[in-house]
């Protein structure tokens, strides 16, 4: 029996065993829980149980961040996954479709400044206009000149 005094079913881990099982600090799983990325529930006493199957979220989580993918590309990948029922391969790949055009664009992108990088390096000059490094992502492209 738990603190609570509610037993702790083997499916469930304290906020502690879920952190040491997935490598992170328990300040990273409020963070995920805060953003809706993963979900636990309570004790009587308030203290957080996660379910087993939510160690998977969190190295999906892992993975996507260490790719540079945004809080809101995890966030619409993770909502495609179900939640509380067994989770298979084909959920998973059917969700990460959803990261297919993101990586896509980022693989592209970093292509072409490595293919740059030569030239940029003895020019130095950082263009706004025309140089690749100077202005990577063309954020404002779509808005048009000045
Ligand atoms: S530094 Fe001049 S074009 Fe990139």
């Amino acid at each position: 029996m738990s603190q609570s005094g509610r037993k702790n079913s083997s499916a469930e881990l304290t906020v502690g065993q879920m952190a040491a099982r997935a490598g992170i600090a328990v300040s990273a799983l409020h963070y995920y829980e805060a953003e809706g990325l993963i979900r636990s529930t309570r004790t009587p006493a308030g203290h957080r149980r996660y379910d087993r199957r939510e160690l998977h979220r969190v190295a999906v989580i892992r993975i996507a961040q260490s790719l540079g993918l945004s809080l809101a590309e995890i966030r619409a990948m993770l909502d495609q996954v179900p939640q509380g029922r067994a989770v298979g391969r084909a959920d998973w790949q059917a969700a990460s479709e959803v990261w297919r055009a993101a990586l896509e664009d980022r693989i592209a992108r970093l292509v072409r400044l490595r293919d740059q990088l030569d030239h940029c390096i003895g020019c130095g000059c950082l263009s706004l206009e025309s140089c690749p490094l100077g202005n990577a992502g063309d954020r404002l492209a779509s808005e048009g000149s000045v």
